[in-house]
This record gives structure tokens, sequence and C-alpha cells, in this order.
């Protein structure tokens, strides 16, 4: 039976409380989490965006602050700290008992600790914040898994008691229809490859509500001779590489198919500013 999609962006958007994107790296999930966020934010809606790697070292010094949304940067570490404390309530204790360089090491290094503690961190704010839109940037493809895996298959370990029920939120949060995961790739074979295979995966873990399939960078739509007769060298070379990439893009649409997710085309943009490149963008899924 053929899901109904909404079938505007931004609408599908604000009707959500949480939304993930993730996908390959360097695809543009940092990118598509900020504009979204920016072109929800512009109808109003008060956005956060949660990120642990965003942008990684270029983020700081472009002034993302300047776009108008909330941006929290989590660490596991000091999310491990909140829950805590929130569990002790005393500091003192805290630090006698935690604050201790061998279970930092513990808490990055344990397998699933730190990507629980940041969903608890998640179900945190989406618990206390019940009309906000919180974007959550994920890390790439293989730790967005283990992200989504963690708490999933903690709550299924431990069948009743304390760790049962707190991670039962956060698996209701994950797979709430309020919440929408969408996938980011760009238009090449491989990028969808793994946008699919995670999405098989993810598929076997728990009934996600599937939102969009990015194609980041697309070809933009350049107004181009439709024959190389007559024109320079250059502008030859020019028209083949671009008939080329046409041609891989043409096979990456039928191959993006295969995700059963409506797409959305992002042109590839001109790159003056990464602050530019979103509002721009956000312009774009404003009006897809
Ligand atoms: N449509 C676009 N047009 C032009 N540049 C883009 C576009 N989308 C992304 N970029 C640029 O490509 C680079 C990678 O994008 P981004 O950081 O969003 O990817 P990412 O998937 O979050 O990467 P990572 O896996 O490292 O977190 C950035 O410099 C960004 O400005
Ligand atoms: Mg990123």
């Amino acid at each position: 039976v053929a899901k109904a999609y909404p079938k505007v962006y931004l609408e599908d958007c604000l009707s959500r409380r949480l939304i993930f994107f993730t996908g390959k790296g360097g695809v543009g999930k940092s990118s598509l989490a900020f504009s979204t966020a920016v072109a929800a934010a512009r109808s109003g809606r008060h956005v956060r965006v949660i990120t642990w790697n965003p942008f990684d070292t270029v983020a700081k010094p472009l002034r993302l602050e300047s776009l108008g949304v909330e941006w929290l940067q989590l660490d596991p570490l000091s999310c491990f700290k909140e829950y805590v404390l929130l569990k002790v309530k005393f500091e003192r204790v805290y630090n006698m008992v935690f604050d201790h360089p061998v279970l930092h090491a513990f808490i990055r290094a344990a397998p699933g600790l730190s990507e629980s503690v940041l969903a608890g961190k998640i179900w945190n704010l989406y618990d206390n914040h019940p009309s906000d839109l919180l974007i959550v940037d994920l890390p790439s493809s293989g730790h967005a898994l283990s992200f989504f895996q963690s708490p999933i298959g903690v709550h299924k370990m431990f069948r009743v008691g304390f760790v049962h029920e707190e991670t039962r939120n956060i698996c209701e949060m994950f797979l709430s229809p309020e919440t929408r995961l969408d996938l980011v790739a760009l238009p090449e074979e491989m990028p969808i490859v793994e946008a699919h295979e995670l999405k098989k995966k993810l598929s076997t873990i728990g009934e996600f509500s599937w939102g969009y399939l990015h194609l980041n960078q697309c070809l933009p739509d350049l107004p181009l001779p439709s024959s190389s007769t007559g024109v320079s060298e250059e502008v030859a070379q020019v028209l083949s590489r671009h008939e080329k990439r046409q041609a891989i893009e043409r096979d990456a649409f039928e191959e993006a198919k295969s995700l059963e997710l409506p797409s959305l085309k992002i042109p590839k943009l001109p790159t003056e500013s990464l602050v530019a490149t979103i509002h721009e963008m956000a312009d774009i899924l404003g009006k897809a």
C-alpha cells in the first residue's frame, strides 16, 4: 500500500517534533539540517539544532548563531554528568564517583554508552519542549546506526526495571509518528547504495517514520547549448564533462527509486560562505 506523504516539505517539517538527518560522510547532512531549521524558524517555529560534530572545524568561525536557530552542541561526557546529577542530585557525589579520568575513558569507549546518553539528552529536550522542533544532525551512517541501535538494544536487554523504563521513553520518541528520519546522499551510485543499506538496517530494528531522501549537490540547470558543433575546444570540453555528469545523475536518480522515499533534488550552490549557502538552501526547501 502506497503511503501518503505530505506534498510540501516545510509543511511536513512543521508537523513534526523531531527530525533526524543522516547519510554518508560529507554529503551535506549538516547543511540540510541547518537549512531545514532555518526554513522552519522563518515560519515562526522555535527550532533547536542538535549536533555532536557539525561542519567539523569550519562551523565556529562562521557564526552559525546568526541563522536564528538555537544550536546545541552535545558531548557525551557532559550529557552523562547532567544525567547522573539529575538522579543523584549532589554534585559532590558525582565528582567523587564519576569525575575520574579512567571513568571518562570508559564512557567514551564503552560500546553504546555515549550514544545512549546522547539519546537520553535528546529525550530530555523533547520532553521539556513539546512545542519545539528538534533537528538532529547525526554523524554518518555507521554511527547513526549504533545511535539508534544502542538504546533500542539496551531496552530489549533489560526486560524490567529502571534501565528498561529509562530507555522506553527514548524508543517511543524514536518511533513516534511525530519523529522523522531523512537521508542525505549525493546523486551518485555509492552514497545512494549506502543510504539504502542504512534504511534497510534501521528498518530491521524498528518501524521508523521515514521522511525524505535529499539528493544534494545536483547539477544546476545551466543554459547550455544542446550541441557542441561550432563551439570552442574549451566549451566543448565543459559540455562533455557536463554530459558525463548528467549521465551519472540519471543513473543515480534511477537507483534512488529503490529507497521508496520522496526525493528532493538540491542543486550545487555557489559557496561564498556557509551561512549564505544555508540561507539559499532554506529558500529552496521552503518552496519544495
Ligand atoms: N548544495 C550544496 N551546494 C554547495 N555546497 C554544498 C552543498 N551542500 C553542502 N555543501 C558544502 O559541502 C561541504 C560538506 O557539507 P556538510 O558539512 O553539510 O556535509 P556533512 O554530511 O555534514 O559532512 P560530515 O559527514 O563531515 O559531517 C560543506 O562545505 C558545505 O558547505
Ligand atoms: Mg556534518
